[in-house]
């Protein structure tokens, strides 16, 4: 059975649909451990109570790279073959990107290529924006930019607030989640330049 390691910073619901998805043999693999740089974060928890590995790595104080060096050790230590940002509020140094390539994916509130970075949908709906979304893409060295493997619209309406807006994201953010880490364990995923090719679709 595949690893998949998460990476968090807090709450953790991404990662819930995760554990979720694995539990009902949905993932096509298991989350073999979790990992926040945030000693308070909620999503420790989740990962206690689902009885996986949760461990707290501090970040501060530590160079960029000693830490996601630290990261990859715990992650190798655990045989992880996909590692999951999720909700993860650290940029990731070459060490790591080159770690795992092409096995890394991230969860974004938003139709990338628009609105990358923090509150994203705060940002779309700032911009007005008509649909917004989520996207599941793989991570390269650049900020939200690495090649798309999922997408879902999400119609921004009239009495939104940035906030409602955001709660219909995440909805659809834990059923995209589990459904690209399924394509990606299963194989049935290649890339060709920025394109990902999935099997069958
Ligand atoms: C999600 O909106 C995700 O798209 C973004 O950070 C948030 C994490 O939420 N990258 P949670 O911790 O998974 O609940």
């Amino acid at each position: 059975m595949p690893g998949v390691g998460v990476l968090i910073s807090g709450r953790g619901s991404n990662l819930q649909a995760l554990v979720d998805a694995a539990r009902r043999g949905e993932l096509g693999g298991e989350v073999a451990v979790v990992v926040s740089n945030v000693g308070s974060a909620p999503g420790l928890e989740r990962a206690r109570q689902a009885g996986i590995p949760a461990v707290f790595r501090d970040h501060r104080g530590k160079k960029r790279e000693d830490f996601d060096a630290e990261l990859v050790e715990i992650l190798r230590a655990h045989q992880v073959d996909l590692v999951c940002l999720a909700g993860f509020m650290r940029l990731l140094s070459p060490v790591f990107v080159r770690a795992f390539p092409g096995r890394i994916v991230n969860i974004h509130p938003a139709l990338l290529p628009a609105f990358p970075g923090l509150e994203a949908q705060r940002q779309a709906w700032e911009h007005g924006v008509k649909v917004s979304g989520a996207t599941v893409h793989l991570v390269d060295e650049g900020l939200d930019s690495g090649p798309i493997v999922a997408q879902e619209a999400v119609a921004v309406l009239s009495s939104d607030t940035p906030e409602t807006l955001a709660a219909r994201i995440l909805e659809v953010e834990h059923r995209l989640y589990p459904r690209a880490v399924r394509l990606l364990l299963d194989g049935r995923c290649r890339v060709e330049g920025r394109r990902v090719i999935v099997e069958g679709e």
